[in-house]
């Protein structure tokens, strides 16, 4: 489960580009993650660690180890010290593999719209879908130039491997300028029945988003990877106010794991607090409402939420709440984490 605190063993550190490169840890018996999922890592900082997540572009059907792809941001606090530090034989902590940016299905159609290094989760479940799916795969690769394109030859690998399953295009800005709207929309209009997965820069994935909706894909079928660092310290313990005596609870169902637990919840207290002072296996990684990995769907009542900096006012319209961020607001609240 993501609350797990793992210190991994690097095995290797490859250099993809100029400015990305991928870690691979050695991965412990017993860990285990779906196609598109993420790590967060522990890093030194001179004002204190920081914690970032990486998503993982191995795949758990294709690859022995763990490992992740990490591109510098210019100043920022931990890409460099990952792209500069790191070694083989380095150990890292980190925490276990969390999040829902992950096909329900690797038999279905997905169309797969990438910038940059949000390719990362995005190469874990195309290996993924061709070891163990049947779905056909439309990838559209933005990047600034030919020599910023991460895993340029395995990708031409794969696609020589199953031309009739995975199809590339890449976009570049050099050539193409930008990516824009109505350019992207010719190329995916065939793959309006597949499920997208969109990953890279904030204004890549406005634009990638925008051009899917007008195209009439349903919200539910596009899934957004936001790439936010995270200001919090996931490994320090957290601070959870303890309800107060005799104050309001009100009734939650909640379904997890394929069991429904009915509960009594002080009104005061945030869900994902609260589910686990119950001692319920509930997901959750950064605390913070900014990752997403403790996401549950609201079937009955409302709850309000104290910070969320991943759900689009399309998620929150399809039921989608931060367990980590939620309050009630209603005397009867049933959830989902399936
Ligand atoms: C689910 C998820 C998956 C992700 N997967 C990947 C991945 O696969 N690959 C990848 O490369 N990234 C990924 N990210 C992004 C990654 O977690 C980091 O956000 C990214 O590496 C930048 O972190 P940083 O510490 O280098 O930059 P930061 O230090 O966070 O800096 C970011 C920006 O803020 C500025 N800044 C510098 N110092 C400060 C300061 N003291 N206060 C405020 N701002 C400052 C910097 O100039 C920079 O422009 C993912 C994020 C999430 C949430
Ligand atoms: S645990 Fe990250 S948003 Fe809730």
């Amino acid at each position: 489960m993501s609350t797990e605190k793992l210190r991994l063993k690097v095995l290797e550190v490859v250099q993809e580009t100029g400015d990305a490169h991928s870690i691979v840890f050695e991965k412990p018996s017993g860990v285990s993650y779906k196609p598109g999922q993420f790590l967060t890592l522990r890093l030194p900082h001179v004002d204190g660690p920081v914690a970032r997540c990486y998503s993982l572009s191995s795949s758990p059907h294709t690859d022995d180890h763990l490992k992740v792809t990490v591109k510098r941001v210019v100043d920022g606090r931990g890409s460099n010290w990952v792209c500069d530090e790191v070694l083989a034989g380095h150990e890292i902590d980190v925490l276990a593999p969390s999040g829902t940016f992950t096909p329900k299905s690797l038999d279905t159609d997905l169309l797969l719209l990438a910038g940059g290094s949000g390719i990362t989760p995005v190469m874990s479940i195309i290996k993924s879908s061709l070891a163990k799916g049947t779905g056909r795969m439309l990838l559209v690769y933005a990047n600034r130039d030919e020599a910023s394109v991460i895993f340029h030859k395995e990708l031409r690998e794969m696609v020589a491997e199953h031309p009739y399953r995975l199809v590339v295009l890449h976009w570049l800005e050099t050539v193409q300028g930008l990516p824009s709207k109505k350019p992207l929309q010719e190329i995916v209009r065939p793959w309006g029945h597949a499920e997208a997965f969109i990953c890279g820069p904030a204004p890549f994935m406005d634009c990638a988003a925008d051009a899917l909706k007008e195209l009439g894909i349903s919200r539910d079928r596009i899934h957004i990877e936001r790439f936010t660092s995270l200001a919090g310290d996931p490994w320090t313990e957290v601070e959870t106010a303890a309800p107060e005596p005799g104050g309001k609870t009100v009734d939650l169902v909640v379904e997890l794991d394929g069991e429904m637990h009915e509960l009594d919840w002080p009104a005061d207290q945030k869900l994902l607090d609260f589910l686990l002072d119950k001692g319920l296996d509930a997901p959750y990684s950064c605390r913070e409402g900014a990752c997403s990995a403790c996401g549950v769907k609201l079937l009955e009542g409302e709850v309000t939420m104290d910070n969320n900096s991943v759900l689009e006012e399309e998620d929150l319209e399809e039921g989608w709440r931060l367990a980590c961020q939620s309050r009630p607001t209603t005397d009867v609240v049933k959830v989902s984490y399936e």
